[in-house]
């Protein structure tokens, strides 16, 4: 059977957090490994009364086939909110998706050849380089610091190797909670202007902002860019509906390759959201998940520095749903993996989210998924964890 597989699919790894999520389904163990929403922040009855009204209402038009680039009154309602946040989009700039996740597919599908070079962050989301690793592009990966990418490296690998694509997640980036300041984004619409390179922004969570002011998305400083949006981590994410905001050329590339894939996206979802979207006040939902995940960061890092050694760092990001911890040079977390789970508490290994060449100490965690009292005690845990490998590397 083995070589009737396409050569690509032994070079994509499988999705490490997916083989982690299955150990910890154990309702005994505390898990900050999944990238989950808390499901105390989905609109429940709201998207009942949603339902409700599009099948007794619209039924015809929800369970039939339908355009490519989505359900218009949706496209309109997004274009709207970036015209409001003072960027220049209209309805023909955006592609319903299934999620952002297969916009990245879709981006991949329509620029990557074998062998393209695509510049990356380092470390990046796991599973876009998945994604963008189908279609066999030359990942170069360029470090993260505290304030967004590092841009002496990113303009250097920019102008010697004249990339096709750069892809970002530049607010609460998953796998580290970092975000780009003001000042990187407008000199990433410097770099960028003079170069062919696109700039891919990837921002599921800019509307979970907790702490800070928010800050313009990349696009309003860049000529071309593709921006994809989502909303799993503001309504749900098994409505699987997220979009891609691009250019007309890129746009119709887009649009073909998407129907090759599904013709459309789920179009029944797309009519609910929308009447969810037009009933509620979606401000007043995003303020209660904002509030609930900065109680949860704040208990999160509040118990990291009551519980962790003191060299041990990690990042306090501002929003989102992880932060990332860089344990002391030469601990291994995937050592301390295994500890945790006989601790009963899991977390993904750093390794997970580098296309090469990965930093070893490092992992992540979710802040999102756990409520105060399981955090409290899964923090504990991971600290008497991390003080067991302490003394194993002492041992030996
Ligand atoms: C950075 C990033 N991009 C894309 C996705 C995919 O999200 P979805 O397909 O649910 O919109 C995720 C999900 O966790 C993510 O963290």
């Amino acid at each position: 059977m083995k070589n009737l597989f396409a050569d690509r699919m032994s070079k994509v790894p499988r999705s490490f957090v997916r083989e982690i999520l299955k150990v910890t389904e154990n309702p005994d163990i505390i898990s900050f490994a999944g990238g989950l929403p808390n499901p105390r922040s989905f609109p429940h009855n709201e998207l009942k009364d949603a339902a409700a009204f599009v099948l007794s209402k619209s039924s015809d038009k929800a369970l039939q086939y339908s355009s490519t680039e989505g359900y218009e009154p949706l496209r309109d309602y997004i274009a709207n909110r970036y015209q409001l946040s003072g960027l220049d989009v209209s309805t023909d700039n955006i592609l319903i998706t299934n999620g952002s996740q297969q916009g990245l597919d879709l981006v991949g599908k329509v620029f990557l050849n074998c062998g393209d070079v695509m510049l990356i962050e380092r470390p990046t989301y796991l599973a876009a380089i998945q994604a963008f690793g189908l279609y066999e592009p030359k990942f170069v990966s360029i470090p993260l610091l505290d304030d967004g990418v590092d841009l002496d490296i990113l303009k250097n690998m920019v102008e010697r190797l004249n990339p096709k694509l750069f892809y970002s997640v530049p607010n609460f980036q998953n796998p580290t909670g970092i975000s780009y300041s003001m000042e990187k984004r407008k000199e990433i619409g410097r770099i960028f202007n003079k170069n062919r390179t696109i700039f891919v922004e990837d921002n599921p969570y800019g509307e979970i902002r907790f702490m800070g002011n928010d800050l313009p998305p990349v696009k309003k400083y860049l000529k071309k860019s593709i921006l994809l949006g989502s909303f799993s981590k503001i309504v749900s994410p098994g409505m699987r509906l997220g979009w891609i905001v691009a250019d007309k050329e890129i746009m119709n590339n887009l649009i073909t390759a998407k129907q090759a894939s599904d013709l459309h996206s789920n179009f029944l979802s797309q009519m609910i959201v929308h009447r969810y979207l037009s009933d509620y006040d979606v401000e007043t939902h995003l303020n209660k998940i904002r509030k609930m995940y900065k109680i949860q960061r704040d208990c999160m890092t509040t118990m990291i520095k009551k519980y962790f050694p003191s060299d041990v760092k990690y990042t306090r990001p501002e929003g989102g749903m992880f932060l990332w911890v860089t344990l002391p040079d030469g601990m291994s977390s995937m050592e301390l993996f295994e500890i945790a789970l006989d601790e009963n508490v899991a977390f993904v290994p750093g390794e997970a989210f580098y296309s090469d060449d990965p930093e070893l100490n490092t992992l992540r965690l979710n802040f999102s998924n756990s409520d105060v009292k399981k955090i409290e005690e899964g923090i504990k845990r991971l600290g008497d964890s991390i003080k067991r490998l302490e003394l194993k590397y002492k041992k030996n």
